[in-house]
Protein backbone atom coordinates (compact mmCIF):
# COMPACT_ATOMS: atom_id res chain seq x y z
CA UNK A 1 0.00 0.00 0.00
CA UNK A 2 1.24 3.39 -0.88
CA UNK A 3 0.33 7.12 0.07
CA UNK A 4 -1.14 9.06 -2.61
CA UNK A 5 -2.87 12.07 -3.89
CA UNK A 6 -6.25 12.36 -5.99
CA UNK A 7 -7.85 15.53 -6.90
CA UNK A 8 -11.33 16.10 -5.86
CA UNK A 9 -13.78 18.80 -6.89
CA UNK A 10 -17.22 19.64 -4.79
CA UNK A 11 -20.08 20.17 -7.07
CA UNK A 12 -21.91 23.26 -7.18
CA UNK A 13 -24.99 21.24 -6.48
CA UNK A 14 -22.98 20.65 -2.72
CA UNK A 15 -21.50 24.19 -2.05
CA UNK A 16 -25.21 25.51 -2.88
CA UNK A 17 -26.25 23.71 -0.50
CA UNK A 18 -23.78 24.07 2.21
CA UNK A 19 -22.55 20.36 2.14
CA UNK A 20 -19.59 21.02 2.28
CA UNK A 21 -18.28 20.06 5.78
CA UNK A 22 -20.64 17.06 5.52
CA UNK A 23 -18.70 15.98 2.85
CA UNK A 24 -15.05 16.64 4.18
CA UNK A 25 -16.55 14.65 7.29
CA UNK A 26 -16.65 11.73 4.54
CA UNK A 27 -13.33 12.19 3.59
CA UNK A 28 -11.62 12.58 6.69
CA UNK A 29 -13.30 9.68 8.30
CA UNK A 30 -12.62 6.82 5.80
CA UNK A 31 -8.75 8.38 5.95
CA UNK A 32 -8.51 10.83 3.29
CA UNK A 33 -6.38 13.73 4.66
CA UNK A 34 -7.19 17.16 3.38
CA UNK A 35 -3.96 18.46 2.25
CA UNK A 36 -5.20 21.25 -0.05
CA UNK A 37 -8.35 22.83 -0.45
CA UNK A 38 -9.82 26.55 -1.80
CA UNK A 39 -13.09 27.64 -3.28
CA UNK A 40 -13.20 29.11 -6.75
CA UNK A 41 -15.83 30.07 -9.58
CA UNK A 42 -14.85 28.42 -12.34
CA UNK A 43 -14.65 29.81 -15.65
CA UNK A 44 -15.90 28.70 -18.72
CA UNK A 45 -12.34 28.35 -20.09
CA UNK A 46 -10.96 26.26 -17.32
CA UNK A 47 -14.15 24.12 -17.30
CA UNK A 48 -13.95 23.26 -20.89
CA UNK A 49 -10.27 22.62 -20.30
CA UNK A 50 -10.74 20.28 -17.22
CA UNK A 51 -13.51 18.61 -18.92
CA UNK A 52 -11.56 18.55 -22.31
CA UNK A 53 -11.92 14.62 -22.73
CA UNK A 54 -15.85 15.16 -22.42
CA UNK A 55 -15.74 17.56 -25.44
CA UNK A 56 -17.41 14.83 -27.94
CA UNK A 57 -20.09 14.16 -25.38
CA UNK A 58 -23.64 15.08 -25.58
CA UNK A 59 -23.64 16.61 -22.41
CA UNK A 60 -20.26 18.22 -22.37
CA UNK A 61 -22.29 21.77 -22.70
CA UNK A 62 -24.75 20.77 -19.60
CA UNK A 63 -21.49 20.03 -18.00
CA UNK A 64 -19.71 23.23 -17.84
CA UNK A 65 -23.19 25.48 -17.48
CA UNK A 66 -23.13 23.07 -14.36
CA UNK A 67 -19.68 23.55 -13.57
CA UNK A 68 -19.46 27.31 -13.74
CA UNK A 69 -23.21 28.03 -12.65
CA UNK A 70 -22.09 28.64 -8.78
CA UNK A 71 -18.53 28.11 -6.67
CA UNK A 72 -16.94 24.84 -6.52
CA UNK A 73 -14.22 23.75 -3.42
CA UNK A 74 -11.22 22.23 -5.15
CA UNK A 75 -9.15 19.81 -3.45
CA UNK A 76 -6.28 17.56 -2.69
CA UNK A 77 -6.92 14.28 -0.67
CA UNK A 78 -4.27 12.36 0.22
CA UNK A 79 -4.08 8.70 1.76
CA UNK A 80 -3.31 4.66 1.24
CA UNK A 81 -4.12 4.58 -2.63
CA UNK A 82 -6.38 7.49 -2.44
CA UNK A 83 -7.48 7.39 -5.84
CA UNK A 84 -9.53 4.14 -5.18
CA UNK A 85 -10.04 5.47 -2.09
CA UNK A 86 -12.18 8.15 -2.90
CA UNK A 87 -13.71 6.54 -5.85
CA UNK A 88 -15.90 4.07 -3.07
CA UNK A 89 -16.17 6.83 -1.12
CA UNK A 90 -17.85 9.12 -3.87
CA UNK A 91 -19.81 6.08 -5.10
CA UNK A 92 -20.77 5.68 -8.64
CA UNK A 93 -20.89 8.47 -10.62
CA UNK A 94 -24.85 7.49 -11.48
CA UNK A 95 -26.25 8.13 -7.59
CA UNK A 96 -29.00 5.64 -8.40
CA UNK A 97 -26.34 2.70 -8.79
CA UNK A 98 -24.40 4.19 -5.98
CA UNK A 99 -23.75 2.18 -2.69
CA UNK A 100 -25.37 2.85 0.28
CA UNK A 101 -23.17 4.84 2.66
CA UNK A 102 -21.64 6.90 -0.46
CA UNK A 103 -20.82 10.53 -0.73
CA UNK A 104 -23.53 10.07 -3.98
CA UNK A 105 -26.02 7.66 -2.45
CA UNK A 106 -26.77 10.56 0.18
CA UNK A 107 -26.14 13.51 -1.53
CA UNK A 108 -26.20 13.70 -5.16
CA UNK A 109 -29.37 14.98 -7.17
CA UNK A 110 -28.57 13.05 -10.51
CA UNK A 111 -25.87 12.09 -12.45
CA UNK A 112 -25.00 15.68 -13.57
CA UNK A 113 -25.45 17.20 -10.63
CA UNK A 114 -23.44 14.35 -8.39
CA UNK A 115 -22.24 16.47 -5.84
CA UNK A 116 -17.90 15.48 -6.36
CA UNK A 117 -15.71 15.04 -9.00
CA UNK A 118 -12.95 12.53 -8.19
CA UNK A 119 -9.60 11.58 -10.50
CA UNK A 120 -10.30 7.88 -11.67
CA UNK A 121 -5.95 7.01 -12.16
CA UNK A 122 -3.12 7.94 -11.00
CA UNK A 123 -2.23 9.46 -14.13
CA UNK A 124 -5.20 11.83 -14.01
CA UNK A 125 -5.24 12.87 -10.26
CA UNK A 126 -1.02 14.52 -10.93
CA UNK A 127 -2.60 16.07 -14.63
CA UNK A 128 -5.73 16.90 -12.48
CA UNK A 129 -3.97 18.80 -9.17
CA UNK A 130 -1.38 20.64 -11.51
CA UNK A 131 -4.77 22.14 -13.56
CA UNK A 132 -5.57 24.14 -10.10
CA UNK A 133 -2.59 24.13 -7.83
CA UNK A 134 0.50 25.07 -7.50
CA UNK A 135 3.07 22.55 -5.88
CA UNK A 136 3.40 25.04 -2.91
CA UNK A 137 -0.28 25.15 -1.92
CA UNK A 138 -0.09 21.59 -1.12
CA UNK A 139 0.75 20.97 2.75
CA UNK A 140 0.54 17.82 4.32
P1 LIG B 1 -17.33 13.65 -13.17
O1 LIG B 1 -16.65 12.63 -12.34
O2 LIG B 1 -17.17 15.06 -12.77
O3 LIG B 1 -16.81 13.49 -14.68
C1 LIG B 1 -17.60 13.83 -15.80
C2 LIG B 1 -18.99 14.20 -15.40
O4 LIG B 1 -19.93 14.19 -16.45
C3 LIG B 1 -19.52 13.18 -14.42
O5 LIG B 1 -18.88 13.32 -13.19
C4 LIG B 1 -21.02 13.47 -14.43
O6 LIG B 1 -21.38 14.45 -13.49
C5 LIG B 1 -21.19 14.04 -15.83
N1 LIG B 1 -22.01 13.15 -16.62
C6 LIG B 1 -21.74 11.89 -16.94
N2 LIG B 1 -22.75 11.36 -17.67
C7 LIG B 1 -23.68 12.33 -17.77
C8 LIG B 1 -24.93 12.42 -18.38
N3 LIG B 1 -25.46 11.36 -19.04
N4 LIG B 1 -25.61 13.57 -18.30
C9 LIG B 1 -25.08 14.64 -17.65
N5 LIG B 1 -23.87 14.62 -17.04
C10 LIG B 1 -23.19 13.47 -17.10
Amino acid sequence: MTTQQTFSILKPDATRRNLTGAINQKFEENGLRIVAQKRIHMTREQAEGFYAVHKERPFFGELVDFMISEPVVVQVLEGENAVLKNREIMGATNPEEADAGTIRKEFALSIGENSVHGSDSDENAEIEIAYFFKPEELVG
